[in-house]
């Protein structure tokens, strides 16, 4: 009797023992209690984005605002003239359009993608991969969901870069908390209404399209939200 005890009393131990091991050691990282945690997004910032994309570069600002249901991603390409913006609601509508400034052709696609926008905590449950340098930062970096790597500094707590899976990378170049874009900036040109009587269903498979090209090419934030059903 007295030996059955002790064996159940030293196998419960084992794994409390062997955690901080397999922690420190492991080639392939798993989680631990002790891993840090990304940082919530704040819910209202400004941030000028740096993206590489198969060497082709893009300047986005990206307001997010999540009291407010939205966000807005302004992408400028390399020496490019055309500036496109991707206004985000959180009842699932994305409007795709070019201002009169910098295009005189009316363009705008809405998108009912059936999600909202990025949750602050959309990084939970990342699976944390160490430290590592980039851009001269000392990071935390985490894996989503097969979908992102994030990297976010050490110190300052800031997120500094993020790639995702097709290889589109972001360096974040100002992170400016509690920046707020007015009001009148989140209004959808004319053009994007009753333009056309679309049907729900065009509109939906219209959605799908338009997550794929995301994919490959422009925003990719709210593609990861569709993905990680967030
Ligand atoms: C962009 O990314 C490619 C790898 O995909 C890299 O070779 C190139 O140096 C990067 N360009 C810049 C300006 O960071
Ligand atoms: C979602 O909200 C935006 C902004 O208020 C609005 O333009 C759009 O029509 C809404 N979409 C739906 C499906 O209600
Ligand atoms: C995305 O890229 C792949 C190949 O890289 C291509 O086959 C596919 O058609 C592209 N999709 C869109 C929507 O551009």
């Amino acid at each position: 009797m007295a030996p059955a005890i002790k064996h159940r009393s030293s196998t419960k131990n084992l794994p409390l023992l062997l955690i901080p091991f397999i922690c420190l050691f492991s080639v392939v990282r798993p989680s631990c209690a002790a891993d840090p945690t990304p940082t919530p997004w704040p819910h209202q910032f400004h941030s000028i984005l740096f993206m590489n994309y198969s060497s082709s570069l893009q300047l986005i600002d990206l307001w997010y605002d999540w009291p407010n249901g939205r966000n807005f991603n302004i992408i400028q390409d390399q020496l490019g003239n055309k500036i496109l913006y991707d206004l985000e609601w959180t009842n699932g509508t994305s409007f795709f359009y070019t201002l009169p400034e910098s295009s005189p052709a009316e363009e705008c696609r809405t998108a009912h993608v059936g999600v909202g926008i990025l949750r602050p905590n959309w990084l939970d449950g990342a699976h944390y991969q160490g430290q590592r340098h980039v851009d001269g930062f000392l990071c935390n970096v985490w894996d989503k969901a097969d979908f992102i790597t994030y990297y976010e500094d050490v110190v300052t707590k800031r997120p500094v870069h993020w790639v995702f899976y097709t290889g589109r990378a972001a360096h974040v170049m100002t992170f400016e908390v509690g920046a707020t874009l007015e009001d009148a900036k989140w209004q959808a040109p004319v053009y994007c209404f009753g333009k056309s009587e679309v049907g729900i269903e065009a509109e939906a498979a219209n959605a799908v399209h338009i997550g794929a090209a995301e994919e490959n090419s422009t925003v990719g934030l709210r593609r990861g939200s569709m993905r990680l059903d967030i």
